[in-house]
């Protein structure tokens, strides 16, 4: 299927390597110019040449005003972000007890506040030129909380709240806001959290992780011309992992 997104621009964060690297690739393989970012450039390099995006920028989403630095470098370079993909790396795992006032408001800045202010960055371009695909980067946790993962349970939440706001505000201008939901799948992300695989698959209806290359397919076909009627929805990557509706 033709998703009728050749050239048009699309920027990844966290695209270094795991679920964005993997969105990256996925979005060169239907002719689209990709342009990554991530903290580290060493690894960029390496997903450039693995990915083909054609440009890359480093950024550290935990520090306020980076991600719409970047962003804004890429508007005036090519004109307008058409396809944009807000992520980052995940928080670290604890109980509520854990986590004092500091780690929560670094990990606000990482996971609400980079992605509100990435988009109000890339918005305006859109806006003016008719087209636009916003699509974040979340987790199941936003609809079901995971036990130890007291930051992500909270954060994402509040994500669901932007897309549901935003995406009406902006439907008619043929721009398109949706969160995408990774359940348990396979990247650097579940070695840190030391998942244990094999406990995890009996909780997975599929009995296995996913991969990023299943992730990446959904990305690219919302950041599509094709799923322009698709807007407002968070929609989960998880082999059936949330159980309720
Ligand atoms: N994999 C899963 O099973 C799963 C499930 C649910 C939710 N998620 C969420 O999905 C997101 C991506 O997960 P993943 O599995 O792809 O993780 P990953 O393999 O650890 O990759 C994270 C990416 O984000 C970049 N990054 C990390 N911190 C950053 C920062 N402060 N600023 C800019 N870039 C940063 C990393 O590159 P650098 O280190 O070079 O910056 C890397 O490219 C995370 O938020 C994760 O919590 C993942």
């Amino acid at each position: 299927m033709d998703l009728l997104i050749k050239d048009k621009v699309a920027l990844v964060f966290g695209a270094s390597k795991g679920l964005g690297k993997a969105i990256a690739a996925s979005l060169v393989q239907e002719g689209v110019r990709v342009i990554i970012a991530a903290r580290n450039r060493k690894r960029l390099e390496q997903a450039m040449t693995e990915t083909g995006a054609i440009d890359s920028f480093t950024v550290d989403l935990q520090v306020e005003g980076d991600g719409p630095r970047i962003v804004e470098k890429i508007v005036q370079k090519y004109g307008a972000v058409d396809i944009l993909v807000t992520n980052s790396g995940g928080p670290p795992n604890g109980f509520f007890a854990d986590i004092d006032n500091v780690l929560w408001k670094n990990q606000y800045q990482n996971l609400v506040l980079s992605p509100v202010e990435i988009i109000r960055t890339a918005l305006p371009a859109m806006q003016q030129q008719q087209w636009g695909r916003i699509l974040m980067v979340t987790s199941v946790t936003a609809r079901e909380p995971i036990a130890g993962l007291t930051i992500s349970n909270v954060l994402r939440t509040g994500l669901l709240g932007l897309v549901k706001s935003l995406s009406n505000e902006v439907a008619s201008q043929n721009i398109t806001v949706n969160a995408m939901l990774p359940g348990y799948t396979k990247t650097q992300r579940l070695v840190d959290l030391h998942i244990d695989e094999e406990k995890i698959c009996g909780e997975i209806p599929a009995r296995r992780l996913g991969t990023p290359e299943e992730f990446a397919h959904l990305a690219s076909f919302l950041g599509s011309e094709k799923a322009g009627y698709i807007t407002g929805q968070m929609i989960a990557c998880d082999g059936g992992y949330l159980r309720g509706y």
